[in-house]
């Protein structure tokens, strides 16, 4: 039983069930019988534990220092393991996903959720990052292009064509700063007064707040998550990637061309997606995006 694994204290009248993520982590909702709810995460290999630790230290970090990013995230309530696959306990957040929210959103919020995202991305460039890369900031590109070419020998000529690009930003590199690691729409909840939480912090190829800016284009620019039907309106999207080109400009500083290095790590995006795409549509989709942004 899968809540003997997740949760062996549940008592008669507790009630427990799965959300859905994409990850492959365990994430259920915990309701109970007292009225108390909470969120429970938890690796399901012992393998899994590192990454998932890694995801808990970054959340701790955000909730103790995040609060001038003008954005939130569950606070932790107790962690530990079971079977020796680890878990964490966070608050449960009640509100919508970052699309349901900009298909409904009046103009005055989607206007503070640009404000909002904006202060964050700020924040994050000024904050100092909690897994300084070892590599350059091209080096670490090189290291991820290399990898999918070598898992996924059909993206070779979408490869090439970043490693091209990657050599105009040569001698520009970005000092590593603070990120989310997977800032897509996916996770992110706004809650009913507004307020943006950050949810599913990832370690990333290079810590900085550009790949988190490349991620929100992978849906704003891309569509990655409306592939599923989900679609924000263009007017409400081209209002967003404005906004976040204007902050990717302030982020990179001028010696760098700011929308050359937004294409370039979005196409990255897709790029990374391409190991992990094995139905035909999926492939179709990402080999249309990468046509686009390469
Ligand atoms: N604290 C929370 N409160 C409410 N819903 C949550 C919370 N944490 C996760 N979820 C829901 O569960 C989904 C999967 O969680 P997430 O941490 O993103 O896991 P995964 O790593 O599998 O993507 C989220 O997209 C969100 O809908
Ligand atoms: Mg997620």
């Amino acid at each position: 039983m899968v809540h003997e694994r997740v949760y062996p204290d549940l008592k008669k009248g507790d009630r427990i069930r799965p959300l859905k993520g994409l990850s492959g982590v365990d994430v259920f909702l915990i309701q109970k019988k007292s009225g108390t709810s909470f969120v429970r995460k938890q690796s399901p290999t012992l393998e899994g534990n590192i990454r998932l630790n890694k995801q808990l230290d970054k959340q701790k970090w955000f909730m103790q220092r995040g609060e001038d990013s003008k954005v939130l995230t569950p606070e932790i309530l107790g962690e530990g393991e079971i079977g020796g696959r680890l878990y964490f306990d966070m608050e449960r957040i009640v509100g919508l996903d970052g699309v349901s929210f900009l298909q409904r959103a009046s103009y005055q919020e989607v206007e503070a959720f640009g404000r909002f995202i904006s202060e964050y991305l700020r924040w994050a460039s000024e904050e100092e990052s909690l897994f300084p890369p070892r590599t350059s900031f091209s080096e670490s590109l090189h290291t991820k292009i290399d990898a999918v070419e070598e898992k996924c020998p059909w993206t070779l000529s979408y490869c090439d064509a970043l490693r091209a690009k990657i050599a105009l930003i040569e001698g520009h590199d970005l000092d590593a700063a603070w990120c989310h690691g997977d800032l897509t729409f996916e996770n992110m909840m706004i809650d009913s007064s507004g307020r943006v939480v950050f949810l599913d912090f990832l370690d990333n190829y290079h810590e900085h707040p550009m790949p988190d800016v490349s991620k929100l284009f992978q849906d704003l620019r891309g569509l990655w998550y409306s592939r599923h039907g989900k679609v924000v309106s263009a007017s409400v999207r081209g209002f967003l990637v404005q906004r976040f080109m204007k902050v990717a400009a302030e982020l990179v500083g001028p010696s760098v061309d700011a929308a050359l290095l937004t294409e370039l790590l979005l196409a990255l995006t897709f790029l990374r997606i391409a190991p992990y795409a094995t139905s035909v549509r999926d492939i179709d989709i990402v080999r249309t995006r990468l046509e686009s942004f390469t």
